[in-house]
């Protein structure tokens, strides 16, 4: 029978608990989510062991990274299903903070990352985000200061965005980003993919299948405005209507001709009825 980690909700409580994993000089590894926790997240948690002696997993629906037209208040919340999947894990600490824990009334100071987050990829679309990301996650690497954090390589842009501000604030803490896990037919776990109709589900792998296709087209040599703009025209065939579909430098984001001017990386956002899903594979 798997123990249940400990569940804090304080900062106060949250900085005992650490000391107390720390001791003997234990190294700790974050694992940042917003619970509704799929395979995807498990495999963070575990690649987050391999990293690390002690496991946190933070589950906290961040509302700053939401617009207010955007699913705050729908997004899947699955608090008991999510404890037994981390006791399975042997996680040992769970921050599950409240809102008011996060940002106490009077709350005044936001992050604002600049580089990787104005890439006009996701920001294009949702310009409130990177910047609810960064204040979160920077808030999180100073209560938990962890060694290592983990984020999941779906959220492309998201991991550069974290990546940098580690960096650029000395934030003492190795961002690792770990491979997308996917359906067996191609579609990238998503906690937003309950939200797909049966019809919508059937069409969603498309996304993959055509962004699997333009990378083979890239790859022997078709240039890259070609080969996204016959992807971009299948995925709206498929019934998407497409955000964007783009290669990008791998490392910096910024836009790429070719493969011979770096390593690429393919991302698409495209919405099925009212669920926007996004994805990315390396080229
Ligand atoms: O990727 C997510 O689940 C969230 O954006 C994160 C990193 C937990 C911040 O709220």
């Amino acid at each position: 029978m798997p123990r249940n980690p400990t569940v804090v909700r304080t900062v106060p409580a949250l900085r005992r608990a650490v000391d107390t994993l720390r001791a003997k000089k234990a190294t700790v590894a974050l694992v940042p989510t917003m619970g509704a926790l799929h395979d995807g997240h498990v495999s963070l948690v575990r690649l987050a062991k391999r990293r690390a002696k002690r496991v946190v997993v933070s589950i906290f629906v961040n509302p700053t990274q939401f617009a207010p037209t955007e699913d705050f208040g729908s997004y899947p919340r699955t608090w008991k299903e999510d404890v037994a999947k981390l006791a399975a894990e042997g996680v040992d600490l769970i921050w599950h903070p409240e809102v008011k824990a996060m940002y106490p009334d009077g709350f005044a100071t936001r992050i604002v990352p600049e580089g990787p987050a104005t890439a006009g990829l996701e920001d294009r679309f949702r310009p409130h985000f990177f910047g609810g990301v960064a204040t979160v996650v920077g808030k999180l690497f100073t209560q938990v200061r962890p060694d290592v954090a983990i984020f999941g390589e779906k959220d492309f842009q998201q991991l550069r965005v974290v990546t940098q501000m580690a960096a650029d604030l000395d934030l003492g803490v190795k961002v690792i980003g770990s491979k997308t896990v996917r359906e067996r037919d191609g579609l990238a776990m998503s906690s937003r993919n309950v939200y797909l109709s049966p019809e919508e589900r059937r069409a969603a792998p498309e996304l993959n299948r055509v962004m699997k296709q333009a990378a083979g087209r890239l790859r022997a040599g078709e240039d890259s405005a070609t080969a996204m703009a016959a992807g971009a025209a299948e995925i709206t065939k498929a019934g998407f209507v497409l955000d964007y579909l783009e290669v990008r430098h791998a490392a910096t984001l910024a836009p790429i001709g070719s493969l011979k001017d770096g390593p690429m990386r393919m991302l698409v956002a495209a919405r099925l009825g009212s669920t926007r899903l996004i994805d990315n594979i390396a080229v």
